[in-house]
């Protein structure tokens, strides 16, 4: 057996009536896991190798907290501690390498790496998630399969209660499960569990970020990252401005935005694009529009489809106004991110 293992968390599990997991939440999901910790885990439960997923008890959390103090793990050990006093099913999830996942413990543990930033989008294998979860009414009383969901809002209505529901969907929003540090979100429900925000991220009410997607640095986020865009630091999405996931039809390009770029408001890009780059207001560049390339003079060079400029630096995109054509030139007027705008404290 390896001496490292890819990842491991302790979570709480929520379930439906047939026992199936709805969703398990890690407070403090552990990558590249060392020996020591390995080991413990070992002596302490049933887990014996693999990627498994294991219910443990008041005497496996027990037993974990006394090895995971002596392996020095010392935030594991007391968060197994603190575990033992869970109402609700504590899940042990271990990954020792990165496959597909085969199961809803698998699937939160590795959304749940993304959002705390353990690992960048696109870094873990996240085939097949889809169809492992259970779709779920997210709920002011939990997560509710959405098969029990009728049954159990009868239920409330009958003790006086309303089941407020916020979403149904097979995850939900990522602020209920981890709040990195150093962002600022306009309205939770826009960003997905899985989403990647990095340190100096404001995502306002217009923005809206999948999982498996994010930011990676400051950057203000007034328009859409799709599921597996990557946004570069410092660069803005302007207000409802589109940036075309690979899910329903985009193509196979998966989109990044490079450093300092700026994608103005309503615009979008089916094309990735490099460093400081612009996209004028209204403009989308989809990969296989034509693009008139000119000189410092507005001369045209020479015309292109957009997919062959894509991932270049210095690019200014605009849409004449004149003619229609959509138009690339240098872009001379790298933008500056407003200090006030991107303070986080
Ligand atoms: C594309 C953009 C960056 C161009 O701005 P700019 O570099 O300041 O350029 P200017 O508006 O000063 O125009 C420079 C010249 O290009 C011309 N021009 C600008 N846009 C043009 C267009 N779409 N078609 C033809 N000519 C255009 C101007 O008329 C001007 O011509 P001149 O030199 O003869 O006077 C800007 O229009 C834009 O879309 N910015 C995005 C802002 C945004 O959405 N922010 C997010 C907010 S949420």
């Amino acid at each position: 057996m390896s001496n490292t293992i890819f990842a491991f968390g302790l979570g709480i599990g929520s379930q439906n009536k047939e026992g199936n997991w709805l969703e398990v939440f890690y407070s403090a999901p552990s990558l590249n896991v060392e020996k020591n910790t390995l080991d413990a885990l070992l002596e302490s439960t049933n887990y014996e190798g693999g990627n498994n997923t294991l219910v443990l008890d008041e005497s496996d959390l027990n037993r974990l907290h006394m090895n995971l103090l002596k392996a020095g793990n010392i935030e594991q050990a007391e968060l197994a501690s603190r575990l033992k006093a869970s109402t609700k099913p504590v899940i042990l999830c271990v990954l020792a390498t990165d496959e597909a996942p085969t199961n809803p413990a698998e699937v939160y543990l590795k959304l749940q790496l993304i959002s705390h930033r353990l690992v960048k989008p696109h870094n873990t294998v996240l085939d097949g998630m889809f169809g492992l979860l259970i779709n779920t009414a997210w709920t002011s009383e939990g997560p509710i399969d959405v098969r029990e969901l009728a049954e159990r809002q009868l239920s409330a209505r009958m003790e006086g209660r309303t089941i407020e529901v916020f979403s149904v969907d097979k995850f939900p929003k990522m602020l209920n499960f981890i709040v990195p540090t150093g962002i600022r979100v306009g309205d939770a429900a826009r960003v997905r569990l899985g989403a990647h925000l990095a340190e100096g991220t404001t995502v306002m009410h217009e923005g809206f970020v999948n999982f498996n997607a994010g930011t990676l640095g400051n950057s203000m986020v007034e328009g859409r990252i799709s599921a597996g865009v990557v946004v570069g630091n410092g660069s803005d999405l302007g207000g409802g401005c589109s940036t075309m996931g690979t899910l329903s039809g985009g193509g196979n390009i998966v989109i990044a935005v490079g450093e300092k770029c700026l994608i103005g408001a309503n615009a979008g890009i089916g094309i990735g694009l490099g460093d400081r780059c612009i996209v004028e207001s209204g403009l989308y560049i989809t990969a296989g529009s034509k693009v008139a390339v000119l000189d410092e003079n507005n001369q045209v060079v020479s015309t292109v489809k957009a997919r062959e400029l894509s991932g270049q630096s210095d690019l200014l995109f605009r849409r004449n106004s004149a003619t229609g054509a959509i138009e690339c030139k240098t872009n001379k007027t790298a933008i500056e991110l407003n200090e006030a705008l991107h303070s986080h404290n």
